[in-house]
């Protein structure tokens, strides 16, 4: 099992949304689940991506992406628009959910059962970790994770670096997920 946690800062929490790019960047939110839960033809059943959005009028939203049970999707804007415009009015896509979870309650939830992991430029090098079966891992959106999300999650996480590039966030899951793709098939 792995998760991907996007933090949003300004992502729209309701469902006025005509563009994503236009509420609060949330297009880097669709990048993000893309990046998560693709492969060509199919999807990752053992993954799970979530976005908790932090912007107007109603913070905050955690939406949940669950590639086991995510059905009828493609990987275009437009698709993904209606989908979490769906969800911000409670009529959930099978696989997509919205609820008040906080970004702070979902981190100590997850850190019950998982690793966490900050990517952030300075951390430890990603080859150097050692990763246990269910690795989560935390990302700022263009502006990078706000300084109090930041130390609250490393009460319960690591920093760990893709190296000193900085990268977009769904170039980072795309590098995180090839990375354990190939460590598992070496196994
Ligand atoms: C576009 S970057 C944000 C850059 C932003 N200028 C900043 O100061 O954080 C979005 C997120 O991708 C992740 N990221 C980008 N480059 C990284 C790298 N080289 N190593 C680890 N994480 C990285 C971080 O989580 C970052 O918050």
């Amino acid at each position: 099992m792995r998760e991907f946690i996007l933090y949003s800062r300004k992502g729209r929490t309701d469902s006025r949304i005509t563009s994503l790019h236009d509420a609060g960047r949330l297009d880097i939110v669709h990048e993000c689940i893309v990046a998560s839960l693709f492969l060509s033809h199919g999807l990752r059943r053992n993954v799970v991506s979530h976005a908790c959005l932090s912007g107007p009028p109603s913070p905050p939203i955690h939406l949940k992406v669950d590639g086991k049970t995510l059905s009828d999707v493609r990987t275009d804007q437009e698709t993904w628009r209606k989908i979490i415009v769906e969800a911000l009015s409670q009529r959930p896509h099978p696989g997509v959910s919205a609820s008040r979870m906080s970004f702070e309650e979902l981190i100590k939830t997850k850190s019950e059962k998982a690793e966490i992991y900050v990517l952030e430029e300075d951390g430890e090098d990603l080859f150097q970790v050692e990763f246990g079966g269910n690795p989560v891992f935390v990302l700022g959106d263009h502006v990078g994770l706000p300084r109090k999300a930041e130390d609250f999650v490393l009460r319960y996480g690591e920093k760990i670096s893709l190296g000193k590039q900085p990268y977009l966030a769904a170039s980072c899951i795309t590098v995180v997920n090839y990375f354990l793709d190939r460590k598992e098939a070496s196994c």
